[in-house]
């Protein structure tokens, strides 16, 4: 068990995305200290900030995400064992590639001619042609260097997250901004990702939890699973990532597929091919939300000895929901309460004091439960 003195927030990286847990890693790791755990499932990674701290921390890490990009990111930081220098002529490299005009210039660039409009045909576009010109020749570029899956991994977080500060999204993709954001303006630059090597051997892996659990040999899970978003402007129960990040799939896959709709989607992306159990809003038969259901299915199901939820105020569950299902899971060791607005945080005897409040928009709840 650690002490509450020795914990250091580690430094991690990532991209703008709905429900990052950024802001909450202090309370994340905090938490897991309070058990004797020494592998820990990261079973929603997303950017894959709470894996990196939990691997920083000292701890070894199994990261998993039904997303590409998060696997993507998770081999950067959990799995590269190369150094910077290994790294740095190739990003230089890229860098000094004469861009091309090719599929991603045709779909999501705009002309900066005028400072009115981002559009294009009457698209509003995510990014300027200045730098998806560069997109297009460093992604085929990095296709043709041949390289092997980490250090590919490596480059293509780096253009990811160097598009991530040129964009002109409000930090999704199933919408652009109307007017060109300041940033779109700067020049695409690659810098390489802030790579780090642990004692531990991580895992890393792409795949739905209910597939992950069963085989997973954690003794801490911690759960972030998809009901909600910590910014005013997403609707928390509307978030899909898979059409919310469609542009970093196609970026990852280099497979220039069909796309539809005004922010041109990958049609692999549409709603009814690619959602998540956990991302439906809509009820079951007997009256219960069936997101909630799963949440309790997972719970049940995982063998960890001690579970983290991170849950928010925009969820699925209502209070009454989530208490009746974590008190059949086992002990709730500990409640957290953190409100964005008001800029508060409160650890209380969660089962009164938060059923009863009127939950804000804002609040995000972490809960170590301790498995029966
Ligand atoms: C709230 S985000 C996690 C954010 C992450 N903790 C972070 O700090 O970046 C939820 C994640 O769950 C993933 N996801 C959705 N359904 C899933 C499933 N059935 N199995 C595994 N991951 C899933 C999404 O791709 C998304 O990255």
């Amino acid at each position: 068990m650690k002490s509450k003195q020795a914990i250091e927030i580690p430094q991690t990286e990532g991209i703008k995305y709905a429900g990052s847990k950024l802001k909450l890693l202090p309370h994340i790791l905090d938490i897991a200290a309070k058990t004797d755990s020494k592998t820990i499932l990261d079973g929603f990674a997303g950017t894959t900030r709470v894996s990196q701290a939990f691997a920083k921390s000292g701890y070894r890490v199994i990261s998993n995400d039904s997303s590409i990009w998060s696997k993507i990111f998770g081999l950067c930081y959990l799995k590269n064992s190369e150094s910077v220098e290994h790294y740095e002529s190739m990003i230089e490299h890229l860098n000094n590639l004469t861009p091309i005009k090719g599929w991603f210039t045709e779909n999501y660039g705009g002309s900066p001619d005028t400072r009115e409009s981002s559009k294009v045909d009457g698209l509003k576009k995510p990014f300027q042609t200045h730098n998806t010109q560069k997109l297009d020749a460093i992604r085929d570029e990095i296709a043709d260097l041949d390289l092997g899956e980490v250090e590919e991994s490596v480059l293509l977080t780096s253009l990811i997250l160097a598009l991530d500060k040129v964009d002109s999204t409000i930090g999704h993709h199933a919408s652009y901004l109307n007017q060109w954001s300041a940033r779109s303006y700067k020049q695409l630059k690659l810098e390489i990702p802030k790579i780090f090597q642990t004692d531990e051997s991580h895992e890393v892996s792409r795949g739905d939890i209910f597939d992950v659990i069963d085989k997973c040999e954690a003794d801490l899970a911690y759960f972030d699973p998809p009901y909600g978003s910590n910014n005013e402007k997403m609707p928390p129960s509307r978030v899909r990532y898979s059409a919310y990040y469609h542009l970093w799939t196609s970026i990852i896959l280099n497979d220039k597929p069909e796309v539809f709709g005004k922010a041109k989607r990958r049609t692999d992306s549409s709603d009814t091919k690619a959602s998540s159990v956990f991302e439906e809003f809509r009820r079951d038969e007997n009256g219960k939300f069936i997101a909630a259901n799963a949440l309790e299915i997972l719970l049940a199901k995982t063998k960890a000895k001690h579970i983290i939820l991170s849950y928010s105020s925009g969820g699925r569950a209502t209070a009454r929901d989530l208490f009746a299902i974590l008190e059949g899971v086992g002990d709730i060791i500990e409640f957290v309460k953190i409100d964005y607005k008001r800029n508060v945080m409160a650890s209380m005897r969660w089962t009164n004091d938060w059923t009863r409040e009127e939950n804000s928009q804002n609040e995000e709840y972490l809960f170590l439960i301790n498995k029966a």
